[in-house]
């Protein structure tokens, strides 16, 4: 039994876990930067990796006396090290190498898509290899073929905007607040999601790739008009988006035969709405579903803890100069898509 140490810095959230190979979270902290950003309606960089250098040490330490264990109890040392914003993941990577070096543990650098993709097996053992996953959060919208630890088929990817990329632009269009999924998922429940016209990008195509940014005009379209409340249109948005990923990942479903089951992940998992959608796809395909907590969803440390110790099992390491990397695809062979931008 291993116990695994995991830090996450990626974006906005600093975290902090203790994670067993037997699946127990002994401790998982979170410090949100929520209240940095607001003001700006997203993200601001800079400001988020002088808010990691903040909060991190302390987070770590207080990890460490939630779970009543020390440095020298841990197995090795997991940590984000990419994809996401450069100077967030720098910071977690020089602590995580400072501590594994200090106590003399073993580095693990985790993909940050790798946490999202294996968090489903963190909160249920029944999940096994090969699973077709959506990981949908704010920066990657993706279908993947899971065969394994560390093998990964991407199957599609957006051309554009990611999904909760598109929950945020819209949030900050209709005046909803940040962050932005969560803003619109609240105002939906007030609106009719048949108020709206929107359309459903990419549906039916062969491919099952992705697109949002139409709808983000759109919903800057049916704003201006000024015939529909924010509701509505919260509404009608969302309910465009659970079409979009069905239909794109009743696609997937049949390109992967051999999968065992259907898995979403990622901070846009945490919606009701996709939840559902997927579950009852997932029925008509007689597959089982599998949806992770909804705190597992969003950015946590606890992903990256696992991440680690399913890593660790198989004796995958790093060494002291492992790179942060702004960019990381989980399937490096998988090709461009036209129009993908950095999301590829
Ligand atoms: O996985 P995550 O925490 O960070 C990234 O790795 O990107 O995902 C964050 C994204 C944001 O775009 C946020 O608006 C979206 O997930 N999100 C939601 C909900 N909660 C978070 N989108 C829709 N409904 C939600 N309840
Ligand atoms: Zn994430």
């Amino acid at each position: 039994m291993s116990l695994i140490l995991g830090i996450e810095s990626s974006c906005d959230e600093t975290g902090a876990a203790l994670v067993r190979s037997d699946r127990t979270i002994l401790a998982h902290r979170l410090a949100t930067q929520e209240k940095h950003h607001a003001p700006f309606g997203g993200v601001v960089p800079e400001i988020a990796a002088r808010a990691h250098v903040e909060v991190i040490s302390p987070l770590v330490e207080n990890a460490l006396k939630d779970a009543g264990v020390t440095l020298a109890d841990v197995d090795a040392i997991a940590v984000t090290a990419g994809p996401g914003l450069i100077g967030g993941v720098m910071v977690g990577l020089v602590t995580a190498k400072a501590l594994a070096h200090a106590a003399g543990k073993p580095l693990i650098a985790v993909n940050h898509l790798e946490g999202h993709a294996l968090s489903p097996r963190l909160a249920d053992p029944a999940l096994a290899f090969p699973y077709l996953l959506l990981l949908v959060s704010g920066g990657h919208c993706q279908l993947l073929l899971v065969e394994g630890v560390g093998r990964y088929k991407r199957l599609a990817t957006t051309i554009d905007d990611a999904a909760g990329e598109a929950f945020d632009k819209s949030a900050k269009l209709l005046g909803l607040g940040f962050p932005g999924g969560p803003a619109v998922e609240r105002a939906a429940l007030a609106g009719n999601p048949k108020a709206v016209p929107l359309p459903r990008p990419m549906k039916g195509h062969a491919e099952p790739h992705f697109s949002f940014a139409g709808l983000k005009s759109a919903v800057l379209r049916a704003r201006d008009a000024g015939l529909y409340s924010a509701e509505d249109i919260a509404a009608s948005f969302q309910q465009a988006v659970v079409d979009c990923l069905l239909d794109r990942t009743k696609r997937a479903i049949l390109k992967a035969p051999h999968a065992t089951a259907l898995v979403v992940a990622g901070g846009v998992a945490a919606n009701g709405a996709v939840r559902a959608g997927l579950e009852g796809l997932a029925a008509k395909h007689g597959l089982p579903f599998f949806a992770p907590p909804l705190w597992l969803c969003t950015d946590n440390a606890a992903m990256i803890a696992w991440a680690g110790a399913e890593r660790f099992a198989e004796g995958l390491v790093d060494g002291m100069d492992v790179q942060a990397r702004a960019r990381w695809p989980l399937d490096p062979s998988a090709e461009a898509v036209r129009g993908a931008g950095v999301k590829a």
